[in-house]
């Protein structure tokens, strides 16, 4: 997608903000165009001399010079900081929170009007061009959302979705990644039992990770359940195993969590 440069500051980089920061400036993004603030000076500093960015720890200036905004402030800190710089805000620019629980509604009540407002769920795998980020818009002009959208795909993949889907496609995305992790921690720790050093199973577990999301990716017409047999022949190790963790209400477990 084609894109202008934008004057972009973040507010806050803590993990989700540096995360999408260093993605973007990998992925093509002009750092001479970035700005991030902090509230401590040295991280300011910090910030600017390891990605050749702007860093500030004054936010009113940041934010009045900017035509995207990104709020990766703690949730609570967002809507006491908008209302705080509302007035800073050039029309016409453009406001992203990546705010989990503050709605749209939230964020059109809090900034002044012509400021375009846009929700962003984004996940840390953002940080290695690999994100997966759900965007949803309050109205907002055509060129904003595309602002928007060109911003965050150069850190990966872009989802448009109804708000009420964020909260539903979150354990998937923003959070999937901590499931998969939770589930290659326990291959790694069973491989160790049986003697494989560590660093050699995470090295298989990694290429395994990669091999099956281009498999996934490559056979749309095959169920996940469709591609798992076709590893398991019947009566073997494969299905054995996974027989096992059915016992253990594995599967259940996972359905449990991911619908509380
Ligand atoms: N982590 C994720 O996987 C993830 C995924 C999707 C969405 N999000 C959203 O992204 C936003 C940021 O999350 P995060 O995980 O990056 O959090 P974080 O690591 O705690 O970073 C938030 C940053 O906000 C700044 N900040 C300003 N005022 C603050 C205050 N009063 N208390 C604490 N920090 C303050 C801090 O930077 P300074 O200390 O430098 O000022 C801090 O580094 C949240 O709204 C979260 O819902 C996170």
């Amino acid at each position: 997608m084609p894109t202008r440069p934008l004057k972009t500051t973040f507010l806050g980089a803590g993990t989700m903000g540096e995360a999408l920061l260093n993605g973007s400036l990998t992925g093509g993004v002009d750092p001479d165009t970035v700005t991030v603030t902090s509230r401590h000076r040295e991280r300011a500093d910090q910030l600017a001399s390891t990605y050749g960015v702007h860093g500030t720890t004054d936010t009113a200036a940041a934010v009045a010079e900017a035509q995207l905004v990104i709020v990766a402030l703690p949730p609570d800190r967002v809507p006491d900081t908008l209302r705080s710089l509302g007035d800073t805000l050039r029309p016409h620019t453009v406001v992203v929170s990546l705010a989990d629980g503050v709605t749209l509604s939230d964020l059109a009540e809090i900034l002044p009007d012509g400021v375009g407002v846009v929700r962003a769920m984004p996940s840390l795998t953002a940080r290695v061009g690999q994100g997966l980020t759900l965007l949803t818009a309050h109205p907002c002009s055509e060129t904003q959302l595309d602002d928007v959208t060109s911003f965050f795909s150069r850190s990966g993949e872009v989802l448009h979705v109804e708000e009420g889907q964020q909260a539903r496609l979150a354990p998937l995305s923003s959070g999937g990644s901590a499931h998969i992790l939770y589930v290659v921690d326990a291959m790694v720790e069973a491989a160790a039992l049986r003697g494989v050093p560590r660093d050699v199973a995470r090295k298989v577990m990694t290429q395994t990770l990669t091999g099956t999301a281009a498999l996934l990716d490559s056979r749309e017409d095959l169920a996940p359940s469709q591609l798992r047999e076709q590893m398991c022949a019947p009566g073997g190790g494969g299905i054995r195993r996974i027989a096992a963790l059915d016992r253990r209400g594995v599967r259940s477990a996972f359905l449990d969590a991911l619908t509380d």
